[in-house]
């Protein structure tokens, strides 16, 4: 394990990756990539002696010096770990010294226990006549996909050149070279080039019958033809985002920003591939009210992208930092309330956590320890809601956005390009602080419970307030349910009349945070209000929960065709927990995820098999 990252095999502390280039070829039949992958690392130590990458379940067919295959290596690969995969030790013929450049070229091929890979049979995607294969290399895939440091303190430019069948198109987390594929024989051969240094965890691929639509000056939205009108008119306001972005951090950096709606068993919201974002189609509400997802994966392109955590236990700058400026965006285009309210429903998910996980467990912490630790199952809303908390709470002690915009702009500027750990960005925070501000900032600085709030387990130790212009008639609606759950009153259409979605979700989030509801009440809620009929996937989601929660059978044939519709993790995990919980139903849960285990993506697969104890 490396001493900067351990979730890692490679000797990060003797070189590290410059360049990494793919060439592979997409076999649809065999659902494999075959291929190389060219390696260029600069030595960092005096004496070096052996490369050691990350692979998980890659067949190796050899390994070589250079850039062909004319000078082989020898090899051998570690004891395979079921989160970690194998180490694959390539010995050096004569030892470097610093500051040398060497190249190793890696013949290699995919397997059907590929994590980072989902392929999809013709019948699995929307449109139904082609097969799709998509990847999903964060947290610690990308050993999957190739060979690599596999470690987000190594920051990487990119290149890749991949042979796929007609008449399908590639696409990477990186600019297109050629907009006209070049034909060999049957196949389409699509080039790119990644010219900002990035993490291994961002490289990202996607085959499939795909249709691009323009819907900005630096951003087309990609999907399978039949859904591109509806995906074109969802994302209009994305270029409103880069550009808010750029007023609150630095000019966009990576050229094009695209979007790609991938088929529904995408297993996220939104992944942040540079270039390229994938999103799930249950964004398609047909109305824009889940766009937030699209912000926030634009806000990772300044923390994340550009401003990378060196390693999992410090996950929650990326994302805490980039719940914090999705927010500053929504709070710019849509009203401070807007942002305040956001914040408020982000508590609520933190709340949910906290309690799911355990009120002492260590991976509550904002910075937990992940040494043997799957960073797969430390994930949890408490990096991205706890250190928006954290963030938030430093800005109100500060001085508010006077002191802290300026000081994110110099924050990205310094760390552009670059990883950091906690430590840093806490030197970073004080050092900015004390050059500006001097002693003032520096005893408010002081008074922060730094180890409450960074290596302390739970609920944050300083609850924020936030404004309640929006969420106020909301906390009095759910209130009214409480407190008339056994004597009916007269509920209508006209309670929620001017709820916006987020209020909707706000309003049943409260309602679930109460004692489970009698069943006369779920019918007078759904009579009154119609939600089981609301196609909205955020509202569905918090109703079918609600629902559940107290065994409310008639939800469950909805419950069934929600989690076979999409396999997007944040609705089908709760759902199958919950629908598990219902004496009623736990045969249900378990007979409905086996018959459709092949539609979920693995990652989400592994689990809901350990969630229904399968
Ligand atoms: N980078 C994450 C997704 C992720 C995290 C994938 C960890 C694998 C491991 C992405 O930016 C994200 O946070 N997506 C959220 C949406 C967001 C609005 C909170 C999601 O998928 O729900
Ligand atoms: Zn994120």
């Amino acid at each position: 394990m490396s001493k900067f990252d351990p979730n890692t095999f490679a000797n990060l502390e003797d070189l590290v990756t410059e360049h990494l280039h793919l060439e592979l070829k997409v076999d649809f039949e065999k659902k494999r990539l075959v291929g190389t992958v060219l390696l260029t690392l600069r030595t960092v130590a005096q004496e070096v002696k052996q490369v050691i990458l990350d692979t998980n379940q890659l067949t190796i067919n050899g390994v070589y010096e250079g850039e062909d295959l004319e000078k082989s290596l020898e090899y051998h690969l570690g004891e395979p770990d079921v989160s970690f995969g194998r180490a694959l030790k390539i010995s050096l013929p004569k030892p470097l010294g610093s500051n040398e450049l060497i190249k190793i070229l890696v013949k290699y091929e995919t397997t059907k226990d590929c994590g980072a890979l989902q392929w999809l049979e013709p019948h699995q995607t929307v449109d139904k006549k082609h097969p799709y294969l998509f990847t999903q290399c964060q947290a610690i895939y990308a050993r999957s996909l190739t060979p690599c440091q596999d470690s987000p303190s190594v920051k990487i430019t990119y290149s890749a050149s991949i042979d796929t069948p007609a008449p399908l198109r590639a696409l990477m987390s990186a600019l297109r070279i050629n907009e006209e594929p070049e034909l060999v024989g049957d196949s389409r051969v699509y080039k790119f080039e990644q010219r900002t240094t990035i993490p291994s965890y961002l490289i990202a691929l996607v085959v499939g019958d795909l249709e691009g639509r323009e819907i900005g000056p630096r951003s087309t939205v990609w999907s399978e033809p039949s859904m591109i009108e509806k995906c074109a008119w969802e994302f209009v306001d994305t270029e409103q985002f880069i550009k808010t972005g750029e007023d609150l951090l630095t000019p966009y950096e990576w050229g094009r920003y695209d979007l790609l709606v991938l088929p529904s068993s995408f297993p996220y919201g939104g992944m942040e591939n540079p270039c390229l974002t994938f999103v799930t189609p249950t964004l398609l509400a047909g109305d824009r009210s889940l766009v937030d997802v699209v912000a926030h994966e634009i806000a990772h392109s300044w923390m994340g992208n550009l401003v990378t955590t060196n390693n999992w236990e410090n996950f929650w700058l990326n994302e805490g930092w980039t719940m914090f400026i999705e927010r500053k965006i929504i709070g710019r285009l849509h009203g401070e309330p807007s942002r305040q309210f956001s914040a408020q429903l982000g508590v609520k998910d933190l709340k949910a956590d906290v309690d799911l996980f355990g009120h002492k467990n260590p991976l509550t912490c904002l910075c937990p320890r992940l040494q043997g630790v799957d960073p797969d199952d430390a994930f949890s809303s408490v990096p991205y809601e706890k250190g928006f908390n954290f963030l938030y709470y430093l800005e109100q002690l500060l001085g508010g956005a006077d002191v802290f915009e300026p000081y994110m702009k110099e924050y990205v500027r310094h760390f552009a390009g670059k990883s950091l750990s906690t430590e840093e960005w806490k030197d970073f925070l004080y050092r900015y602080m004390e050059s500006k501000y001097g002693h003032e900032k520096i005893s408010l600085l002081d008074e922060v419970d730094w180890k409450g709030w960074l290596y302390t387990p739970g609920m944050p130790p300083i609850e924020n307030k936030f404004d309640q212009s929006l969420s106020h008639a909301c906390i009095q609606l759910a209130n009214k349910w409480d407190t008339h759950r056994n004597t009916p009153f007269e509920a209508s259409p006209k309670d929620i009349e001017y709820f916006s979605t987020d209020q909707n979700i706000f309003f049943l989030e409260e309602v679930l945070q109460t004692d489970p509801m009698p069943h006369s009440a779920l019918d007078a809620m759904d009579h009154a209000y119609g939600l089981t009929k609301v196609q909205n996937a955020e509202i569905r989601f918090k109703w079918q929960l609600l629902c559940l929660k107290a065994e409310y059978q008639p939800i469950y044939p909805e419950v069934v065709k929600f989690l076979t519709e999409q396999g997007r993790m944040k609705y089908t995990r709760p759902l199958y927990r919950a629908l598990y919980k219902c004496p009623s139903g736990s045969q249900l849960a378990r007979d409905t995820f086996k018959k459709n285990r092949d539609f979920y993506h693995p990652i989400c697969a592994r689990f809901i098999e350990k969630d229904l104890e399968l």
